[in-house]
């Protein structure tokens, strides 16, 4: 098959190089010529583990390339997935379709036969008929299907994932040709028996948002289990494993921590948020998960003064890990974001370590001293929060951290450290949802 991925962000380029994994003929196509480049050269627009090989194999078995030209890279596709950003809009939290609409727009133009045009990227219910709308217009002359394939990869561990999904979802209008391409493309995942269920398009575009909107409120639902737990001295790791062993419940998507962040969750359960408030169906359930989580980032600011004795003035906090989770340099939505907006009004100084994100995060916040790793962070401290559990963070020697600080506080937002080693490191110990 050949495919062409408009858009080389998180979606596009690791489904792109996957396709190509699977024996696709694939091109990847991007307005921004020095990202283009920066790929060509073997350097990753993002930091993935894995995708700078992937991308390497495949250019170099020429399945997979790269262009500029959108009309060039359209030309002869058996089909060309949208896979381009759909932030928040600003001021309302709908989802800015612009860049899909833009992407559409362009695709129809340049083509040349009869195509199969697919929305990879997260988008709101009704966008798939708008497409049609517009390839109708300008091509009246072509059959053009439009199809929803929303896209369920988590960053750091997106190969993977791409590769065995625990299904894939097709949104058809049920033309048999559309069907048969998309089977055609997913047909090498029936080695890993992952379902490819086909259903109608608004109906696929809403399971992507359900489905984010769901494992939002999961996480939102254990958090605040945790701070039920604080106030009654209850252990929410073990709350978590007793509910989590009911199969009905499952254990994922149940740990504790500082809320969650990320491009995906706040703006997907934002814009599930104002879809259901523009059709009069409002999703209760998930407008309150959205401001229990935004309340949540701050709150954890807060646990860290009362860590440090109520007063901050004056005094140094170092965080370890700033991205929104380990194995990416993702800032977006970061609780760290807040909780160092947090620390700094209460007059702390904020020393940080992360082992991928800090050059992301540096303009973010200026305020934040850099260092180069968890020991520096942790010298002459008053207390050391571990926000993002990097697995480099789980080994530390918690006796020299300790020893090395003004006062050794340590503030597990993760709960990763075990409470016995902690504390015979000498450490006075705060975490997520627990007695200690
Ligand atoms: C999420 C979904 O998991 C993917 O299925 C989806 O494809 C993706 O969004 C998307 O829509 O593109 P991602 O944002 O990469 O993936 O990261 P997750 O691993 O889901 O974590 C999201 C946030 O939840 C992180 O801040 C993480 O720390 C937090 N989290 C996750 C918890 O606090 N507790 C948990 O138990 C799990």
């Amino acid at each position: 098959m050949k495919i062409t991925m408009i858009g080389t962000g998180y979606v596009g380029l690791v489904s792109g190089a996957c396709f190509a994994d699977f024996g696709h003929d694939v091109v990847c196509v991007d307005k921004d010529t020095a990202k283009i480049s920066a790929i060509e050269a073997g350097r990753m627009p993002i930091y993935e583990p894995g995708l700078d090989q992937l991308v390497g194999s495949n250019a170099a078995a020429g399945r997979l390339t790269f262009t500029t030209d959108l009309a060039e890279g359209v030309k002869g596709a058996d089909a060309i997935f949208i896979a381009v950003g759909t932030p928040s809009r600003r001021g309302d939290g709908h989802a800015d379709l612009s860049y899909v609409y833009a992407a559409a727009k362009e695709i129809v133009e340049a083509l040349d036969g009869p195509a199969v045009i697919v929305t990879k990227s997260t988008v709101p219910v009704g966008t798939g008929d708008e497409v049609e709308r517009i390839a109708r217009e300008l091509r009246p002359d072509l059959d053009i299907q439009i199809v929803s394939n929303p896209e369920f990869l988590r960053e750091g561990a997106a190969i993977g994932d791409f590769k065995r999904p625990d299904r894939v979802v097709v949104g058809t209008t049920g033309s048999e040709r559309a069907i048969a391409v998309m089977s055609q493309i997913y047909r090498p995942l029936n080695l890993n028996q992952a379902p490819l269920m086909f259903t109608g398009r608004r109906t696929a575009e809403l399971i992507k948002y359900a489905a984010n909107a769901f494992l939002a409120t999961k996480i939102t639902f254990i958090n605040e289990m945790a701070d039920l737990c604080e106030a009654v001295g209850a252990e929410v790791q073990d709350v978590s494993r007793g509910i989590g062993l009911d199969n009905r419940i499952g254990s994922k998507f149940l740990h504790a921590g500082p809320g969650y962040g990320g491009s995906c969750f706040p703006k997907d359960t934002l814009a599930l948020v104002k879809t259901g408030q523009d059709y009069d169906t409002p999703i209760r359930i998930v407008e309150t998960v959205v401001q229990v989580n935004d309340l949540r980032k701050r709150a954890m600011g807060r646990k860290i003064v009362k860590a440090l004795g109520g007063d901050a003035r004056g005094k140094t906090v170092a965080l370890l890990g700033l991205t929104f989770k380990p194995n990416t340099d993702d800032m977006r939505d970061a609780p760290s974001l807040a909780i160092v907006q947090a620390l700094e009004d209460a007059g702390a100084r904020v020393v940080a370590y992360d082992p991928e994100g800090m050059h992301i995060a540096a303009p973010m916040v200026p305020g934040v001293t850099m260092v180069k790793s968890a020991y520096e962070a942790a010298a002459g401290a008053d207390a050391l929060v571990l926000v993002t559990e990097w697995d480099a963070f789980r080994a530390l020697d918690l006796p020299r951290l300790a020893a090395s600080m003004n006062a050794p506080t340590l503030v597990d937002l993760r709960n990763i450290y075990p409470v016995a080693e902690a504390q015979a490191a000498g450490f006075t110990l705060s975490r997520v949802g627990s007695a200690a």
